[in-house]
């Protein structure tokens, strides 16, 4: 098992209850392939794909010839019933040079740190006719969040970027952005405490930057809830990016 920063590994068998964000923005994203016109995607690779609930969307909306499935988590390799799968890092991607016509990903490409990287790759393993679609996390999400650990001293929320910076990234690296969509969804939780055990079963959580006492603890649940809860209901802020890329001519 390769160990990394995230939790990815430990809560592969939780996931899939508790990806309610991660779900919206996989049918976004085929939605939006949809809408476009896509109905037939050819061979495809599939970043950060965890246990598959992307490529089950693509299995049942679009007709390709193959998928492979890339994830950096064991754990979550096996609970995803492709049967293409490798475990690697996707900013190091062991294909050939022009391999696929699509590259796709959801709900991963937020945590990539050096994304020049993982262009260069894409670049590389996509065929001169490729289209690449993306879901990305961008900065809003997770806002009462990052407001109430600032004011708590509790939790920590991954950095996340703009869509500016995705976009400049995407035409730096020789790629067309033929669509683009920034959409923020709220999800309602019954407390916050269960939104906290949720978020902890997706496995998309950041170390704290100070230790942790129950004190802060207690301060986060109770400001939580004081400072943005809604008829007794926790709402959870989330903002997404769709990206629809293709390789700009003669490049
Ligand atoms: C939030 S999950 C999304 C999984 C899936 N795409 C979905 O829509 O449910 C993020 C996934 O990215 C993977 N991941 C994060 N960094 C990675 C890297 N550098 N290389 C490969 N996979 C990575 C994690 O292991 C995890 O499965």
């Amino acid at each position: 098992m390769i160990m990394f920063g995230n939790n990815f590994d430990k809560v592969a068998e939780y996931y899939n209850n508790n990806a309610h964000a991660q779900k919206i923005a996989a049918k976004r994203l085929i939605e939006i392939l949809k809408g476009m016109g896509e109905s037939n995607l050819q061979s495809i690779l599939e970043l950060g794909a965890g246990n598959g609930i992307l490529s089950n969307l693509i299995k049942n909306n679009f007709d390709y010839e193959n998928i492979i499935s890339t994830d950096l988590a064991y754990n979550f390799l096996k609970f995803n019933g492709e049967p293409l799968k490798v475990q690697c890092n996707i900013s190091k991607l062991p294909f050939k040079n022009q391999s696929f016509d699509n590259v796709i990903s959801s709900s991963t490409l937020q945590w990539i740190d050096d994304l020049d990287k993982l262009l260069k790759e894409i670049k590389h393993v996509g065929k001169k006719s490729f289209k690449g679609a993306f879901s990305i996390f961008l900065k809003g999400t997770f806002y009462e969040m990052d407001k109430v650990s600032k004011l708590t001293g509790f939790g920590n929320i991954l950095a996340m970027k703009e869509s500016r910076y995705y976009l400049e990234n995407f035409y730096k690296h020789g790629f067309n952005v033929d669509f683009c969509h920034e959409e923020k969804h709220t999800i309602f939780f019954d407390s916050v405490r269960e939104f906290l055990n949720s978020h902890k079963r997706t496995g998309a959580t950041v170390k704290a930057k100070k230790p942790t006492t129950k004190s802060n603890y207690n301060s986060f649940l109770k400001y939580y809830k004081k400072l943005f809860s809604i008829k007794n209901k926790i709402p959870v802020s989330y903002n997404i990016g769709y990206y629809i890329i293709t390789k700009q001519a003669g490049k």
